[in-house]
């Protein structure tokens, strides 16, 4: 049976609003849900598709404070682990009218940080429907992971969801 872990930061907030319904659109036996933080990251390779979940909240908090960074924490607990056979997808909470130039940079420093990994990314999502400047989140032409405006677009996180996982079952052959 193939297991799905969803692991998110923060917690209380857009982000792990829009991890539970991410959750809510799997069957509940075949998905774990986490906070990063609650994880035990010796269990990583129980699973078949991780999926990370987290905002962006400008460089200088998310990956700089690296003593005080529960994704940094993450990154550097997985360093050694062989995730050979296992996929990786990312969704990016952002505010494209507060931050135009930065839209959901974290979804680049999540394929930044498991490309060092031996994990296989999936779930790249197209842009269109956004209205943004530039993002480390992107190559020009798709988002690295699907990209959720809470702030903007709330309405639209359930479908947007829905067809990304639809997505993400067939890329991992579920
Ligand atoms: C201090 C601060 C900096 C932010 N910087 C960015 C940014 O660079 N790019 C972006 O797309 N969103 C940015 N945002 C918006 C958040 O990513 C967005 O509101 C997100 O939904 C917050 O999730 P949370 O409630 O779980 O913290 C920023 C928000 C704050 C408070």
């Amino acid at each position: 049976m193939k297991k799905t872990v969803l692991l998110f930061w923060g917690k209380g907030g857009n982000v792990e609003r829009a991890a539970r319904k991410v959750y809510s659109l799997f069957d509940p036996s075949r998905i774990d849900i986490f906070d990063v933080a609650s994880f035990d990251t010796s269990t990583i390779t129980n699973y078949d598709l991780i999926i990370l979940g987290g905002s962006t909240i400008g460089a200088e908090v998310w990956m700089d404070v690296k003593d005080d960074n529960e994704w940094s924490r993450f990154f550097s607990a997985i360093e050694k682990s062989d995730l050979s056979g296992i996929y990786v997808a990312f969704f990016g909470l952002g505010d494209q009218v507060l931050y135009p130039d930065h839209f959901v940079d974290a979804l680049g420093i999540f394929r930044q940080e498991m490309q060092q990994t031996s994990a296989t990314i999936i779930g790249e999502w197209p842009i269109e429907g956004y209205k943004f400047t530039d993002s480390d989140g992107y190559d020009g032409k798709m988002f690295f992971g699907l990209a959720l405006d809470e702030d903007r677009q709330a309405d639209l996180t359930i479908e947007r969801a829905k067809k990304w996982i639809d997505g993400l079952k067939k890329q991992a052959g579920f």
